[in-house]
């Protein structure tokens, strides 16, 4: 098992110093050379052909397309600016997706490409003072954009380190004032059978919508965040344009991508996961390296960081994935 290695105070990485869209366009450049033939080939993952010397082939130019959005210039939190561990490269974390409206393979980047985005609005409603509805582009002007570095933890025991662009949720719960009764919110993604066709087995079988949930007071966590972008620009479809929840205490099943409603209420919403088997996956599902997963450990993670090709190192995985002073209180 590879160690994890505490970074010494004077390792600044390259992103703490560039402004992020200058940095990940940069990274973009570099990799662009790499995908044309100039170096080794990062494409080999999810069975995208390889580009060659002569030309890119299909699959790349509509990966690069998928990823070439409008940036979003914001500074970093510098309070999340950095973890012990190098950020996953762009077409890698871009390309390695679950999204089972769209398919039940780490294929789905492209057939998530799908996704209607166009006037996407998100509803708020339930136990709140000023339940609204806001345009995609309103809740981006109202509450300030930062950058924030996060690890991120799948339940399948892979992980990554993402560059997420948004907001903290709590900026959301202040703006629309929970009643006291409101003890829980529901997060729901978009859903339209003629366009989320998802795994053909799965289809009338599973609870659809995809749904998530917290706790109020998760949250209202320093870290629990809404994401719009990533490496520098909006968010991707096959990342959950245009709207996301990251919360990188709990593994990644939690963040529901899409968001088209979210609702406070007085008890704990069902949930996708946790409907389909409470046994596999529980409500909390905060990142806990001694509860392994009836069919796998948890004590370890895969983390993917750069190519060429789909690779990893084994780390060990930390208990709310490293996140615990902020959120260990919540579960005292
Ligand atoms: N949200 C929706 N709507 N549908 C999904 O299938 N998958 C979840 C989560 N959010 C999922 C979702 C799971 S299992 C993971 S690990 C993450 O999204 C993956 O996010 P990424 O593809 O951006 O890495």
């Amino acid at each position: 098992m590879t160690l994890i290695r505490i970074p010494q105070a004077w390792e600044i990485s390259e992103n703490q110093i560039t402004p992020p869209r200058l940095y990940y366009n940069r990274r973009r450049f570099i990799k662009t050379l790499i995908g044309a033939g100039i170096g080794a080939s990062v494409l080999p993952l999810a069975g995208c052909q390889a580009g060659t010397a002569v030309g890119k082939s299909a699959s790349q130019t509509a990966l690069e397309a998928s990823l070439d959005l409008p940036p979003i210039d914001v500074a970093q939190n510098p309070k999340f600016a950095k973890v012990n561990r190098p950020i996953t490269t762009e077409e890698i974390a871009g390309q390695y997706n679950n999204f089972y409206e769209y398919g039940g393979n780490k294929k789905i980047w492209l057939d998530a490409q799908k996704l209607p985005t166009e006037n996407w609005q998100v509803e708020v409603t339930g136990l709140v003072k000023n339940p609204r509805t806001y345009d995609i582009d309103d809740l981006k002007q109202q509450f300030p954009l930062e950058e924030r570095i996060y690890r991120f933890r799948c339940v399948e025991a892979w992980s990554m380190v993402l560059p997420w662009i948004g907001f903290p949720m709590k900026a959301l719960i202040e703006a629309v004032e929970p009643t006291a009764k409101a003890k829980f919110v529901s997060f729901t993604s978009f859903y339209d059978p003629e366009i989320t066709t998802g795994p053909t087995f799965h289809l009338g079988s599973l609870p659809w919508p995809y749904t998530e949930g917290l706790r109020i007071e998760e949250m209202a966590n320093d870290l629990a965040f809404f994401a719009v972008g990533i490496y520098g620009h909006d968010l991707p479809k096959q990342h959950g344009a245009p709207l996301r929840m990251v919360t990188p205490w709990k593994y990644g099943f939690k963040g529901a991508k899409s968001i088209v409603k979210i609702e406070f209420m007085a008890t704990q919403p069902a949930t996708y996961w946790n409907t389909l088997d409470p046994n596999e996956y529980k409500f909390e599902a905060n990142v806990e390296p001694d509860v392994p997963h009836p069919r796998w450990s948890q004590a370890t993670e895969k983390f993917i960081s750069t190519g060429p090709g789909l690779s990893w190192e084994i780390k060990e995985t930390l208990p709310y994935n490293g996140y615990g002073e902020y959120v260990a209180s919540l579960y005292a």
